[in-house]
């Protein structure tokens, strides 16, 4: 396997973008990191999109967006893993990389979702039809009973929840990408709308439009598109149960506890060598549990992270400095590559006020659905 470097990045502002269609998102983010590496050819693309089809009414995104993007001819192809897409198209550029298929691959993301009248609907796809969606879930739903699980078993409250959106919407502020760029109290939190007891609007991700890209190629070619590669250490995937109803324990995220183990076993390194982390803050609930499977913090601590300031800018081990799903946005197929956007600034030293000072390693955590899959990757600066 040869090593596999990130030589450039770019996206859009996330939120509900009228004026751009899934296309124009598209090409917008794919040419902000073409012509910050100065390359004019590529060798393949990755298109990861959750839904497209029944969002917008459009498949067969790999020749949609080589033809836009002025590379008809390349091979390109759309990848999907729900809410996970960006992340898996994000590895399966740097399988490609990494085995020699390849020498420079586009991994984007893109999703257009504020133009669909039946967003929470099609989301719901992404769940167990039979057994979920039949019965009437919604993912605000289950991530509630995720939520109800962790309280039970943990003893996490809903003070614990609004410190996650508090600190997350504290870092959006500084994002100028950011869907909702302003800061939020824990009384604000607590006093918004109700959407699945007991989580409250301002614990959820909102819908939104946008799209990311990062180009990859041999880390021994980097220097031709850039002064700063970030290098790929870990690239891992795993899945899970479907169902709530066939986990061993609705609290824990077994897929996301595997894919860690696996993508720390491939970069060499544990946790706590890890400087700044994107993790899949879908709802206030997953951010605790995505740090709890990841090794962050011990099983049931994960709850304290964000009050006590350890999660935060300065803190300990900044989570979601973007802002995180929940104050920058989640246009579900963009997510994962966005996650790779702000790990590869924070690795360049290019992230401005949110910037962690001498970060080495970043670990990127992106999941589908209510976990049945996830995809990590950790990065290191050179
Ligand atoms: N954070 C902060 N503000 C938000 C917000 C959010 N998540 N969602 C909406 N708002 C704001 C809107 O801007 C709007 O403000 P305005 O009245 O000043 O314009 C207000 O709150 C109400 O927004 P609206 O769009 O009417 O909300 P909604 O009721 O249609 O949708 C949710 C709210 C939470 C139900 C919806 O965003 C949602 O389903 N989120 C989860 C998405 C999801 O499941 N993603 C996949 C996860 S795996």
């Amino acid at each position: 396997m040869r090593d596999v470097a990130i030589v450039a990045a770019g996206m859009t502002r996330f939120g509900e973008l009228w004026n751009a269609s899934l296309r124009d998102l598209f090409v917008e983010a794919a040419q902000q990191a073409l012509v910050t590496a100065g390359a004019d050819h590529l060798d393949a693309m990755y298109v990861g999109n959750m839904s497209a089809g029944q969002f917008v009414g459009q498949e067969h995104l790999g020749p949609l967006m080589a033809d836009h993007l002025g590379m008809a001819g390349v091979p390109s192809v759309r990848v999907e893993s729900a809410c996970a897409s960006g992340g898996v198209a994000l590895r399966t550029a740097f399988l490609e990389v990494a085995c020699g298929g390849s020498d420079l691959v586009l991994a984007a993301g893109v999703e257009k979702m504020t133009d669909s009248p039946d967003v929470t609907e099609v989301l719901a796809t992404a769940s167990d039809q039979e057994t979920e969606v039949y019965n009437g879930a919604t993912f605000p739903g289950l991530y509630a009973l995720i939520a109800r699980a962790h309280m039970a078993a943990h003893g996490t409250t809903e003070e614990d929840l609004a410190w996650v959106s508090v600190k997350s919407h504290r870092h959006g502020a500084l994002n100028e990408h950011a869907q909702f760029p302003r800061e939020l109290t824990v009384d604000q939190v607590l006093s918004s709308a109700p959407v699945s007891e007991p989580l409250r609007l301002l614990n959820c991700s909102p819908v939104s439009d946008g799209a990311a890209a990062v180009l990859l190629c041999p880390l021994d070619q980097a220097k031709q598109y850039t002064d700063r590669p970030v290098v790929i250490r870990g690239a891992a995937m795993a899945t899970g149960s479907m169902a709530l109803t066939d986990r061993r324990d609705v609290a824990f995220l077994d897929a996301v506890e595997a894919a860690g183990a696996r993508a720390y076993e491939m970069a060499g390194i544990g946790p706590e060598q890890v400087d700044v982390a994107e993790v899949h803050d879908c709802f206030s609930i997953a951010e605790i549990c995505c740090i709890e499977a990841l090794g962050f913090t011990p099983l049931g601590e994960g709850r304290h992270c964000a009050r006590t300031g350890e999660t935060a800018l300065g803190g300990r081990l900044p989570i979601n400095t973007s802002g995180g799903l929940k104050s920058k946005g989640h246009p579900v197929g963009a997510t994962g590559v966005a996650q790779a956007v702000e790990l590869f600034e924070q690795l360049t030293g290019g992230a401005g006020a949110r910037q962690v000072a001498g970060a080495e390693f970043g670990l990127a955590q992106n999941m589908g659905g209510t976990g049945a899959s996830s995809v990590v990757h950790i990065l290191q600066a050179t």
